[in-house]
């Protein structure tokens, strides 16, 4: 059964809207559960005041000031999250003279600038800008950065990165399972200084010492392991007629978030077919985006390194002027990571103090 219509609508989700009308998907589950199309006479972010603590965020993470960008035995700041999933962000200059082990979570480092190594229980892995590393609770690393202003993203998640289920795209779509990079052993077998060991748990720190280097494994075997993926082997998909949900561009998944990777593409070319965002109140998830490179198309003042939070309950959706613009441009050109939270994400001290406080007025015309 096709659900009930009522009043004026469309036949088809994100096509040929009704003259005059601002559509927005109101469902559940992210973009999988039920959901309603809802016409509006006004865009529903057309707002002029906000009381209480709702609303929409962007925070510019270019400010954060991570204590490990000037000291080598510094910290990542920690910004924003809830109990499934932390955010952060390290500035790494120099080689981390310890080795780390996160014994609380699984972690995922997207790398928004920098180059150099990470040494690993499993080997090494080089890294570079546009990488995801997905680095399983409890491995050993070290970052050996080679450049000097870095900028890492780092995603803390309570249970594994998965890879999405691809369904009927079938297993070679969005990335092909053949450009994951995994590491190959190569022990520091010479290297006999003393090493510390710093471990995190429960969010305390304790160190381990040995009169040897710890990255001593001569072989693996298994499929637990350190892996990456470069953002530009992420080959979206879309259709040419209908606007497809971010859902669509999934690249991991947690129990607690959804990681979606929105590289360039060409914009839908039927005319009748919504060629930007569609308005929604995300009503299951929390949803987090990281700026990271291009021009974004569907909002404005937004530069590379900064962030937005659109909690649930309340909407977003295209800025006006992307909503005027939409029938000229033909592809986009943004690169962003987006996480979608199941349960409500806030933002921390350090998030608060480089928020764009009136980031709610940006959706007001021109
Ligand atoms: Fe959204």
């Amino acid at each position: 059964m096709y659900p009930l219509k009522k009043g004026i609508t469309t036949t088809q989700a994100h096509v040929g809207l009704p003259k005059g009308t601002y559509e927005e998907e109101h469902g559940r589950k992210g973009f999988f559960g039920k959901s309603a199309h809802l016409y509006h006479a006004n865009p529903p972010t057309a707002w002029i005041r906000f009381e209480g603590k709702l609303r929409p965020h962007c925070l510019d993470c270019n400010k954060l000031e991570p204590t490990d960008r000037t000291d080598p035995r510094g910290r990542p700041v920690t910004f924003l999250g809830n109990d499934d999933i932390r955010v952060s962000v390290s500035r790494r200059s120099e080689p981390m003279p310890y080795y780390y082990r996160n014994a609380d979570g699984d972690e995922l480092y997207f790398v928004h600038r920098g180059h150099g190594t990470i040494e690993t229980d499993f080997g090494p892995l080089t890294f570079e800008k546009g990488d995801y590393i997905v680095i399983p609770r409890a491995v050993t690393y070290r970052i050996i950065p080679e450049s000097k202003d870095n900028f890492f993203l780092i995603m803390e998640s309570g249970t594994e990165y998965e890879q999405p289920e691809k369904g009927l795209i079938g297993q070679h779509a969005l990335y092909d399972p053949g450009v994951i990079v995994t590491p190959e052993p190569h022990p520091n077998l010479d290297d006999r200084r003393e090493w510390e060991v710093r471990i995190k748990v429960e969010d305390d720190f304790s160190s381990v010492f040995y009169p040897f280097n710890p990255m001593d494994v001569v072989g693996w075997k298994g499929d637990l392991t350190v892996w990456k993926i470069n953002m530009r082997d992420i080959r979206p998909i879309m259709s040419h007629r209908g606007h497809l949900p971010p859902s669509a561009h999934s690249t991991f998944v947690t129990q607690g978030a959804i990681v979606c990777s929105f590289v360039p593409r060409p914009l839908e070319e039927d005319p009748e077919a919504l060629k930007v965002p569609f308005f929604h109140r995300n009503t299951d998830y929390d949803e987090f985006i990281f700026y990271h490179d291009g021009s974004f198309f569907s909002r404005d003042n937004i530069k590379p390194g900064m962030v937005t939070l659109h909690p649930r309950g309340i909407h977003h959706g295209p800025h006006p002027k992307a909503l005027a613009s939409q029938g000229t441009k033909t592809r986009t050109d943004e690169y962003a990571v987006m996480l979608d939270g199941l349960n409500p994400m806030h933002v921390f001290p350090a998030g608060e103090e480089v928020e764009w406080n009136d980031y709610w007025k940006s959706w007001r015309e021109p």
